[in-house]
């Protein structure tokens, strides 16, 4: 394949450098007069893999494209302009990614004129770039984490037929303010409170693919939460890769539980946040999250490995038993607290003894959730290059153990739950049955139920009549 000189493709060295320059902020976003109607007539279609990051990033692609006049489609085979925004975390999440450009083959044959474009973490990564640049001639655009905001001009050089557009930085990136967005919920949005990722876990591709750790200014964020709280939202998630380190990149004075306290005070209903990492949780945080009603009780506390061997060479920086400090300090200061975490099994050289720690780190914390992986070598970091005699069958067994054992002990935990009163945010009736409803509490079990009607963004009370491991079902109560 032949590079062509006015492409830009990802290059790991520089995307792991990190400098002490200050971050740009750019509030500037504007479309040229020649690209404004460029979508006029046309649809466009987002499929969006990976974390909410991405999630919040489509949400911004699909604001820019309707500035652009596009509308959304709500199939991928009504579509002028497909977008796949990817993620990167773990190999099968590509696999996935090339198996849906394969299924867009068919259409592209069709109506040659079709975009499809791939953007997203995994864009970012070298050897996924090349790749699909050679066995995929139907991407037409690529495009990274780091220039949303370029995609009208990109969409602009797109009108040449003859033209493929590759367009990534591997850079620590800035913050955009003002970039334009269409919201999937009109009663539950994410905030960006940061992006980017300096901790560097040697076993995580994110520091590579969305830069240095950039925090937003506090009074962007309040700005944008009372906005959305004029505009009727009950509930916040404030985002970012390590929301504990939130403003340490700003100021000294500047702390997640400083942003936290100023958000519950905005008096919106419902305030979340993830992800935290154990290493800067601190005990102002979880003073604050006791403190006020509106700040959910439910925190993702990603364990990883309960083996302090094994977390040392993950990078980790806290052994097992700083998480159980902390765990223990959550669990006794927030009443009816919940706690999810990330576990990953079959990290290089797990030893039996080391994923039995990580088995009694599980049965002492008796978590509510836990999202399991198997280990997955991200070419370019530092736990790729470390020696692995573990057989997959082996770190498949642990898995399928840990699954067990977790999930048994979660319904125990929502067992306790039957009988209970709880307050749910309603996201909408099911589709099969327009008196049924689902929803969350505020310790993010779901319920479903029944009851009359509720609409979106209610804020009702269901009795729990039933717990199941990973959700509830219940009947509203008439009031
Ligand atoms: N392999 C498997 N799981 C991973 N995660 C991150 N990187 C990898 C990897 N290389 C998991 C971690 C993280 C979650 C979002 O994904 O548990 O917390
Ligand atoms: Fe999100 Fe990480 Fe996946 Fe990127 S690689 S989409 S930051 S989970």
């Amino acid at each position: 394949m032949k590079i062509k000189e006015n492409w830009h493709l990802p290059d790991h060295k520089q995307a792991a450098r990190r400098t002490k320059n200050a971050v740009e902020v750019i509030d500037d976003f504007q479309i040229d007069n020649d690209t404004v109607n460029i979508g006029n007539g046309k649809r466009y279609f987002i499929s969006t893999y990976g974390c909410q990051a991405n999630e919040r990033d489509s949400e911004t692609l699909s604001g820019i494209l309707e500035a652009l006049g596009y509308e959304a489609a709500s199939q991928a085979d009504q579509a002028d302009l497909i977008l796949m925004n990817t993620c990167g975390i773990r190999e099968n999440a590509s696999n996935n990614v090339l198996g849906e450009i394969g299924s867009y083959k068919r259409l592209y044959r069709e109506n040659p004129d079709l975009i499809i474009g791939v953007c997203g973490c995994m864009s970012q990564e070298e050897g996924f770039a090349h790749t699909l640049l050679e066995k995929y001639p139907q991407v037409r655009l690529l495009f990274g984490t780091h220039n949303l905001q370029d995609l009208p001009s990109m969409l602009s050089r797109l009108q040449n037929p003859k033209e493929r557009v590759v367009e990534i930085y591997s850079r620590e990136g800035e913050v955009y303010e003002n970039l334009p967005s269409h919201r999937a919920s009109q009663h539950k949005a994410w905030v960006n409170i940061m992006y980017g990722c300096d901790k560097f876990c040697t076993y995580c591709i994110v520091p590579y693919t969305r830069g240095k750790q950039r925090s937003r200014t506090m009074d962007a964020i309040l700005e944008e939460i009372k906005v959305l709280k004029k505009l009727g939202y009950k509930e916040i998630t404030l985002l970012g890769q390590n929301v504990n380190a939130y403003g340490k990149d700003l100021s000294e004075d500047l702390s997640f539980a400083g942003l936290l306290e100023e958000a519950a005070k905005t008096g919106i209903d419902r305030i979340r946040f993830m992800t935290s990492h154990p290493w800067d949780f601190s005990s102002e945080m979880i003073d604050v999250i006791a403190k006020y009603p509106n700040i959910m009780p439910y925190i993702h506390l990603p364990l990883q490995s309960g083996d302090d061997e094994i977390l040392r060479r993950m990078g980790r920086r806290y052994t097992s038993e700083d998480y159980r400090r902390l765990f223990d300090e959550i669990r006794e200061k927030i009443p009816n607290v919940s706690i999810s975490t990330d576990i990953i099994v079959g990290f290089p050289n797990e030893s039996d003894e080391a994923f039995e720690h990580t088995m009694d780190m599980v049965r002492y914390a008796h978590f509510d959730n836990a999202f399991t992986f198997i280990y997955s070598p991200r070419p370019g970091t530092p736990a790729a290059r470390m020696e692995d005699p573990i057989s997959e069958s082996t770190k498949k067994e642990r898995l399928l153990h840990l699954n067990k054992v977790w999930n048994d002990l979660a319904l125990e935990k929502n067992k306790a739950y039957e009988g209970r009163i709880v307050e749910v945010l309603v996201d909408g009736p099911s589709r099969k049955d327009p008196n049924h409803y689902s929803g969350y509490t505020d310790t993010f079990k779901l319920v479903n139920f029944s009851g009359n009607n509720l609409k979106a963004g209610d804020l009702v009370r269901v009795r729990i009549d039933q717990a199941k491991t990973f959700s509830m079902d219940g009947t509203a109560i008439e009031e």
